[in-house]
């Protein structure tokens, strides 16, 4: 009897398992056969509640876990955790005391030998959470039920998991979840007329007013320079309308040369001399020569018979020389080269009352009709 005190924590379970299933099991039946007729007498032992035997802590834990229920249990498991009632109610042990007591009287320990009292009430409470670390000790389940359960538990679940598995089975790795932040996309940029615009200030009012005070005062100083520009065009234009009307009231009036004009004394005329110095004024040549013989002062027009030009006076040649077509006249005016078809013509002359000489351009006379003989074509000296 002495080893049943001693048995280890396999084959204390060997034997409740024993008991579950009926008793039928043949290991463990091998250390517990003895026991089992004599529930009584360990029930009448309760000058010992520390020395119950394994099977006895076993009945009476489940009687107290069952309630005093267990019906399941073999009879004689339940008669006698009935009998050993009394004597377990110092013990009012949990599984789990039950155990840590056998291991104690497996290790000789003299603590464990005898564990304190302990009430029901206390021993429910301390029940949960003795079960729990027994659960977890080396002696694993106390029935088959939870012996698959433990060992389904220890294997990876098939299949689909949750969050919630997953960061327990990466805590237990030690690998640290990775939480990804989520980034929200950047917002679009607002546009124009969405953009809020700051109220006006004071500052911004008065700037406002000035601005468009200015505007005004420019559009009108502007409008009212282009009115000013065209009433002025137009006053301009009728101004120049109406002095163009008076101008043509006036008639263009010819100031021409007077026609008689005198030319000095006929002895300020050395013979044989041309006076040049009344073309450019009167278009006239004064000269004191001789014609046909006789000697007389006379005035040449100082045009070419061809076609109009003005010849010039040859001091060195003694002749008149048209430079138009080389048309040559002679000091008496008789045409001798060139395309000129007539001698040059000859203006009226006389001596005045105060004894000048006096060019009457009204007259004129031709050589070729012999109009030159006419005495008042020269002046005779
Ligand atoms: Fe004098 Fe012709 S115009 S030569």
């Amino acid at each position: 009897m002495a080893d049943k005190d001693e048995l280890s924590i396999e084959q204390i379970l060997a034997a409740a398992r024993q008991q579950d299933g009926g008793g039928d099991a043949v290991p463990v039946s091998e250390t517990v056969p003895a026991e089992t007729p004599k529930p009584a007498a360990k029930a009448a032992a309760p000058a010992k509640p520390g020395k119950m035997s394994v099977a006895e802590m076993l009945a009476a834990a489940r009687v107290g876990d069952a309630g005093g229920g267990a019906s399941e249990s073999p009879a004689p498991a339940s008669t006698a955790a009935k009998s050993a009632a009394p004597a377990k109610k110092p013990g009012a042990m949990s599984v789990a005391d039950m155990l840590a007591a056998a291991r104690g009287d497996k290790s000789g320990g003299a603590a464990a030998a005898k564990p304190a009292p302990v009430s029901k009430k206390a021993a429910a409470k301390a029940a949960p959470a003795a079960k729990e670390p027994a659960a977890a000790t080396p002696s694993g389940p106390k029935d088959t039920a939870s012996i698959l359960s433990a060992a389904r538990g220890g294997a990876a679940k098939p299949g689909p998991i949750t969050k919630a598995e997953a960061a327990a089975r990466a805590k237990d790795a030690g690998v640290a979840p990775v939480k990804k932040k989520a980034t929200a996309p950047p917002m679009p940029a607002k546009p124009d007329y969405a953009k809020t615009v700051a109220a006006p200030t004071a500052s911004t009012e008065r700037r406002g007013f000035l601005v468009a005070a200015t505007a005004i005062f420019a559009g009108t100083f502007f409008m009212t320079s282009a009115l000013a520009i065209g009433f002025s065009s137009l006053a301009v234009t009728m101004l120049l309308w109406v002095l163009g009307t008076a101008r043509f009231m006036f008639p263009n009036i010819l100031t021409e040369p007077p026609t008689k004009f005198k030319v000095g004394f006929p002895d300020e005329y050395a013979p044989g001399q041309v006076a040049t110095k009344f073309k450019a004024q009167f278009g006239v040549w004064v000269a004191r020569y001789e014609y046909n013989g006789q000697p007389e002062i006379y005035a040449l027009q100082s045009v070419c018979t061809h076609l109009g030009c003005t010849p010039n006076w040859l001091e060195g040649e003694q002749k008149f020389k048209c430079p138009c077509h080389g048309s040559g006249f002679y000091k008496d005016g008789v045409n001798f080269e060139g395309p000129a078809p007539r001698p040059l013509e000859r203006f009226a002359i006389r001596l005045a009352d105060d004894g000048q000489l006096e060019v009457d351009k009204s007259r004129k006379f031709k050589e070729e009709v012999g109009q030159w003989n006419d005495p008042a074509s020269y002046v005779s000296v």
